[in-house]
């Protein structure tokens, strides 16, 4: 039986167990790969499985290192140091998850560098104080590489910290089971959802900028599992968010009755 408090997750191939190395090696982690393939869900499942509290920030523009570190905070007429999820974690000795960490502000490097190097040590200006990172203190960070520009992507200084692991949509007999796990749709008519998914993947290039995800698969099992038909929710969850063009939603539309049949 599974631990219900641990996230499932239904591994792909030997990540857990490097991802295991990593932890135990103190070795930062980088996770590559598109939209909705289950990194978030990868972070979730092994942090519980190592027993370490997670810390996860979604990364955007705006995004700063104070954001991180932390900062001072007016507090009924006081200024009160607020620790950030950054420095949480280090103090806590947890996993801290930055995801598409390529979006954040150049200088959320500059507190990266020192922690991901053999220092382990996190420098707050402002406080004065330099943490040194627990052996339980883990950095994990992930981008999608499909959408990088020449602008946004991670420099080698920074990259060259991190060990990487290359995620992709699990192989079609994991994906109906992981489908039919997260949707409680009966795996034979997950199947021929994986199958559509597939072949709306191969087009990706052409008229698509990214595939269907496992995430859209699962809404879709979800709906057809609540009863909607299945005609409906394969065009709500896997063909209309892919695509505003309404030419690219027939094409999509007949792969559909094609390789549905
Ligand atoms: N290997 C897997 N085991 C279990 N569930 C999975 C797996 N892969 C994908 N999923 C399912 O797909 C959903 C989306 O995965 P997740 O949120 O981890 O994607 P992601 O790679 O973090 O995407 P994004 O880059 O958009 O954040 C999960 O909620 C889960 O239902
Ligand atoms: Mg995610």
């Amino acid at each position: 039986m599974a631990d219900p408090a641990i996230p499932y997750y239904a591994p792909t191939g030997d990540e857990c167990a490097l991802f295991e190395h990593a932890y135990h090696h103190r070795l930062p982690l980088l996770l590559k790969g598109p939209t909705g393939c289950g990194k978030t869900r990868f972070v979730a499942h092994m942090a519980a499985r190592l027993g370490r509290p997670l810390f996860t920030v979604a990364c955007h523009d705006d995004l700063t290192a104070a954001d991180l570190t932390g900062r001072y905070l007016l507090q009924g007429g006081d200024t009160v140091w607020t620790d950030g999820p950054l420095t949480r974690a280090v103090r806590e000795g947890g996993i801290c998850y930055l995801d598409e960490v390529v979006e954040a502000r150049k200088d959320v490097t500059v507190v990266l560098h020192p922690l991901t190097d053999d220092r382990r040590v996190l420098p707050l200006e402002r406080t004065g104080e330099l943490l040194q990172a627990p052996p339980g203190f883990m950095l994990v960070i992930s981008y999608n590489p499909g959408y990088q520009t020449v602008l946004k992507g991670l420099k080698p200084s920074t990259r060259q910290r991190f060990i990487a692991l290359d995620f992709h949509f699990p192989p079609p007999e994991a994906e109906a089971t992981i489908v039919a796990e997260e949707s409680g749709l009966p795996r034979d008519r997950c199947v021929p959802l994986v199958r559509l998914a597939n072949a709306l993947r191969d087009l990706k290039g052409q008229d698509l900028e990214e595939g269907v995800s496992t995430r859209l698969l699962v809404y879709c099992a979800t709906l057809i599992a609540a009863g909607m038909k299945p005609d409906r929710a394969i065009r709500a969850a896997m063909i209309e968010p892919l695509t505003d063009e309404p030419d690219v939603r027939q094409a999509l539309l007949r792969v559909a009755e094609i390789t549905l049949g």
